[in-house]
């Protein structure tokens, strides 16, 4: 007899459990062996199911966005009865109410279904949790681009985990890797700027910071790469409309940025509505399968767009109905489809596979990718919300976070006179639509797809004018309505001149302008000049002899030429979020010195817009005296070129030294650059590398960015940064995507200075 019974090991554990629980739900098996048994147990109807996605609208009590109130019956039907496997969507409401609706939601896929699979619920929370009430909101990822930190990326995705994630908020529809190439198009500010790699630094940051933050363990968020790929260059500039790009130009400029957040793990990627050669992606192999999975090596879950299907029949018009646009897009290599509103991708899908059109196993690799994901990100183990950590969302520290991310994204453009900051002002005049406006400051998808309206904004948010006035306690901080400012096209002389007499007693007036909120096809426009209201309140105001500071609130660079020079100071504040009036006192006051660097072109003139990483015929036939008023030094047909900013101080580069000046393929040279603050205030310096290749057999842009860092430094402080290049940095893709490295003469060049290097056999 023994008394010592030997200690059960993993295996008779295992074994122990299986004969009371299925395999895959037992949590300590590995992941590929729960996903076969599930597999193995699904029908082909519940299969399909799991590569749906529908809109709350179809699961709430209203069917109105807004209204975050589960209808059981709705969702019980859609759940049990067509095996629905994914939701998405809603409108800011406080974390109770969200807390209620995915519990009953998450609580009928798990214990009322046949196999208990959890829902994985998609959110479009793009700069911090923004359909959350009382959530910390980031500046838009233009203005995180501004910041050339990628921390402040990182801090948005980290943030947004944080304070979402206890909500069964499973799947953030963030961040956009599409590159802000087009100053038209609608929704550049929702990217990361121009340059691929920095769009891809940048993004990569925030996957990082969302889907590897340990803090919201037992949850787990993806992060989804918007949106595969091309969309953001359009040549109307309009959104979704056709885009034209060589499989060269999508290897050199448009997929970088996607490789990168893939390399970093992303988990999943939606696709561009839009058409590219004639090809809309949800239908395109070549991009989906060819060029996403085996290229670029990515394994997780492609989801379309809202109705990509659909759009398939009535937008492109290449497919006669929507069951030959389900087969269109199943056979590209979507994985789900975000149908939104009704079940015709199930009944098509399930006819398809019956006819023997799709087969099976093609079904089969999309659950298995989704249900990865699931498995992945512990849905299977935690199914349910919970509710005992609200007080992480919106806390103090987060908001600082934000606040640091909007201070560093505000983009000083002129400084005339060194009118900014502003000293010591008895009374200062706040003009223009964005002055008292909460909701101008966020954009898109923030509270709600087109942006909230004002009342549903944060209390204690500040206005450019409330902050300015707490910036400014001694001063008379006074803020003019669009009714205090006479129309310049019809009022009378004499109105406008005691108008001008008022402002004249003034001793700064800052007109904050730009842009209402907008998103997508909502903000489609055939002009990009600043609209003409502004630029007559401007013009108008520009008559008095208070300096004037121009705050340019907008998600796009709408044209300042023809008020250039009636501004003093112009400040780039884009869309800083809830902490950005905060931001933009700060930098008026002088509290803090800006530091935020222009991430795209700006353009100069109406009909011209090319990125600082265009080719040399580009600007072959160019007139230098044409070249913009503002950087004189440089040739470019943009008002502000990439990478352009003011600081209320001043920096020196010198002595850019390399260790040698020639490498084979193999080498690598190491490149030195002192950078000195020569001014008297303190300030945040963005050391931009980039390098030319001189002769390419693909013509070569007149420079790319390879490596950029922010540092700060002390008035009378150098420091002396390094930067390596390798061969592989300075080669580049041909169409196929395989790497071409030219032998012959480069350059690299950090501000003002620029060394020669060559490659040889
Ligand atoms: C947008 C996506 C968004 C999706 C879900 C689409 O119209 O293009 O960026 O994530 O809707 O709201």
């Amino acid at each position: 007899m023994t008394y010592f019974k030997s200690k059960p090991d993993n295996d008779t554990l295992r074994n122990k459990k299986h004969k009371t629980e299925l395999p895959y739900k037992i949590a300590d098996l590995p992941t590929s062996d729960r996903i076969d048994d599930l597999l193995s147990r699904m029908s082909l109807t519940e299969k399909i199911g799991q590569m749906t996605q529908l809109d709350i609208t179809m699961i709430n009590t209203t069917g109105e966005q807004k209204d975050v109130i589960l209808d059981p019956d709705k969702a019980r039907d859609l759940i049990l009865n067509h095996h629905i496997g994914s939701f998405l969507n809603g409108e800011a409401v406080p974390p109770g109410t969200w807390y209620k609706y995915m519990h009953e939601l998450a609580r009928i896929a798990v214990e009322e279904t046949r196999l208990g699979i959890p829902v994985i619920y998609g959110i479009d929370h793009i700069h911090g949790a923004s359909y959350l009430e009382g959530a910390t909101i980031f500046p838009q990822n233009l203005n995180l681009a501004a910041t050339f930190n990628p921390e402040h990326a990182r801090n948005t995705g980290r943030i947004t985990a944080l304070e979402s994630a206890d909500l069964g908020h499973h799947w953030i529809f963030a961040p956009i890797f599409d590159l802000g190439v087009n100053p038209l198009w609608p929704r550049m500010w929702e990217t990361y700027g121009e340059d691929p790699f920095m769009a891809g630094v940048m993004g990569a940051a925030y996957v990082i910071g969302l889907q590897n933050n340990e803090d919201t363990i037992p949850f787990r968020q993806a992060a989804t790469g918007k949106h595969f790929l091309g969309y953001s260059d359009p040549r109307s500039g309009w959104d979704r409309t056709p885009v034209h790009l060589s499989m060269q130009q999508i290897h050199e400029f448009h997929r970088p940025s996607f490789q990168k957040a893939v390399d970093a793990g992303l988990k999943t990627i939606m696709t561009n509505s839009g058409e590219v050669n004639g090809v809309p992606v949800p239908a395109s192999y070549d991009l989906l399968t060819e060029l996403l999975r085996e290229k670029m090596g990515f394994e997780g879950v492609i989801i379309t767009d809202w109705d990509d299907i659909g759009k398939l029949v009535d937008f492109h018009y290449t497919a006669e109905n929507f069951k030959e646009a389900t087969y269109a897009a199943v056979m590209a290599g979507i994985d789900m489809s975000m149908t939104p509103l009704h079940l015709e991708f199930n009944t098509s899908l399930l006819e398809l596979v019956k006819e023997g059109r799709i087969p099976e196993e093609r079904i089969d690799d999309s659950v298995r990718r989704i249900l990865k994901l699931k498995f992945d990100l512990g849905l299977f183990d935690h199914p349910l919300p919970r509710d005992d950590r609200f007080d992480r969302i919106g806390r103090d520290e987060n908001r600082q976070k934000a606040l640091n991310a909007a201070q560093e994204s505000i983009i000083l453009l002129k400084n005339e006179h060194n009118v900014l900051p502003l000293t010591g002002p008895a009374k200062i005049g706040v003009l223009g639509p964005s002055a008292n406006s909460k909701r101008n400051l966020s954009g898109g998808w923030t509270i709600a797809w087109q942006g909230g309206t004002e009342s549903q904004n944060p209390e204690d948010m500040h206005t450019i004018h409330s902050a300015l006035a707490d910036a400014f306690p001694d001063a008379a901080v006074l803020l003019f309505g669009p009714d205090d400012i006479p129309d310049p096209e019809t009022a009378s002389a004499s109105a406008r001149k005691s108008f001008i007499e008022k402002m004249d007693d003034l001793d700064a007036l800052v007109y904050a302008g730009g842009e209402e909120p907008y998103c997508e096809f909502a903000g489609n426009i055939t002009d990009l000049n600043l609209p003409r209201e502004q630029i007559n309140e401007f013009k108008l105001l520009s008559q008095s002899a208070t300096p004037l500071v121009l705050v340019l609130v907008q998600g796009r660079p709408r044209l300042i030429n023809n008020i250039l020079h009636d501004a003093e100071a112009i400040l780039y504040a884009g869309l800083p979020g809830f902490e950005g009036a905060r931001a933009i006192a700060d930098i008026i006051s002088g509290k803090i010195n800006p530091s935020g660097k222009m991430p795209i072109s700006y353009p100069m003139e109406p009909n011209h817009f090319l990125p600082y990483n265009h080719k040399k015929s580009n600007l072959y036939f160019f007139d230098p005296a044409r070249a913009n008023q503002i950087v004189q030094d440089s040739r470019t047909t943009s008002l502000f070129p990439f990478g352009y900013g003011l600081s209320y101080t001043t920096f020196e580069y010198t002595d850019l030294i390399l260790s040698a000046d020639t490498m084979d393929e193999r080498g690598r040279i190491v490149a030195t650059v002192k950078v000195s603050n020569t001014g008297q205030a303190e300030g945040l310096e963005t050391v931009l590398w980039f390098t030319s290749t001189h002769v390419g057999r693909i013509t070569r842009p007149v420079k790319e960015l390879k490596h950029f860092e922010k540092i700060p430094l002390k008035p009378g402080e150098s420091a002396t940064l390094e930067f390596v290049i390798t061969p592989d940095q300075v080669s580049y893709p041909d169409k196929n995507g395989d790497l071409i490295l030219e032998k012959g003469t480069y350059s690299i060049l950090v501000a003002d200075q620029k060394k020669e290097f060559r490659i040889t056999d």
